[in-house]
């Protein structure tokens, strides 16, 4: 059977529209696997207080894992000297770093130390202990090879790792900051949890930071908006409809309720990232 040029372009571009629309529906079905899946481990672990000594464990190896691929293309997600060039891809990390830097360089606020929590490959404090010699920095995460995971970021005296997990830390007295950040890593705690780091910190932290993405709500009349964390029910934290199991909480509320009022509350865009930033800047009554 002879078939025509004109028929066979014809032919081509439908098929080809049918290839496109079925890897489409697959793609898109793929991530609702992952996002239901997401949403009931966060379901099953939302009463949890702090993690199990084999929760650590498990942690510490999942971590170590991922840094290991993280640890071949991070140093290449510098921040920029001028902080608002930095790569896209970095986007959070100029963004906690820009909120840290006028605490840490005003005199009167007497920050000496900070902490990261869960700062993995830390290219915020690589940056921030650069400039700022006269503070102490100190990355905590469960990988026990911190050191050597962050060797090809640029280095400083005053910059130092700790391993294990910041709650027992922070409440055993070993890990202290005047400042302490939380960047893409308090969405990871539970309500109850969350709460467990405030109090360990109302006791002596100055300042907290966090700078967080901030997602669409599985289960929320707001789902077709940016819900404001001051709508969340504060002891009852929603759970993100994306690619993690993480939680949306009030943390104006529960910040203030462990002494820490608000300074700055924003959300912001994410340039090239398909969601929001929440950045926090909480001062503690008592001693700031
Ligand atoms: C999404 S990663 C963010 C890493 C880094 N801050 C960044 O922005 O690239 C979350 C980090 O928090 C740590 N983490 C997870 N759960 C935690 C918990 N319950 N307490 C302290 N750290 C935790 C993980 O080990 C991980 O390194």
């Amino acid at each position: 059977m002879d078939v025509s040029l004109k028929d066979f372009v014809k032919y081509n571009i439908i098929i080809g529209f049918i290839h496109y629309l079925k890897l489409q529906f697959g793609l898109l079905l793929i991530s609702s696997l992952e996002f239901a899946r997401n949403y009931t481990r966060a379901h099953d672990r939302k009463e949890k207080m702090r993690l199990t000594p084999r929760d650590i464990t498990d942690m510490q190896q999942q971590e170590e894992e991922i840094v290991t691929n993280d640890y071949v293309f991070r140093p290449s997600l510098h921040i920029n000297n001028d902080l608002s060039t930095s790569p896209g891809k970095a986007a959070m990390y100029p963004k906690a770093a820009s909120l840290c830097l006028p605490l840490l360089t005003d005199p009167k606020n007497g920050i000496k130390t900070m902490g990261n929590v869960g700062a993995r490959v830390d290219i915020i404090s690589s940056y921030l202990a650069q400039r700022n010699p006269s503070v102490s920095f100190v990355s905590v995460d469960f990988q026990s090879n911190l050191v050597e995971l962050n060797s090809l970021l640029p280095q400083s005296d005053n910059w130092s790792f700790m391993s294990g997990y910041a709650l027992d830390l922070f409440e055993q007295g070993k890990l202290q900051g005047d400042l302490v950040l939380f960047s893409s890593t308090s969405v990871l705690f539970t309500n109850k949890e969350l709460r467990l780091y405030f109090n360990a910190l109302s006791k002596s932290t100055k300042y907290s930071i966090l700078n967080e993405g901030w997602w669409p709500a599985a289960k929320s009349p707001t789902f077709f908006r940016v819900i404001k964390p001051e709508e969340i029910d504060p002891h009852n934290s929603l759970i993100i409809l994306g690619p993690y199991d993480n939680y949306l909480h009030n943390y104006p509320a529960i910040l203030s309720e462990y002494g820490f009022e608000i300074v700055s509350s924003e959300i912001g865009e994410v340039p090239n990232r398909f969601y929001w930033c929440l950045q926090i800047v909480a001062k503690n009554r008592a001693i700031a």
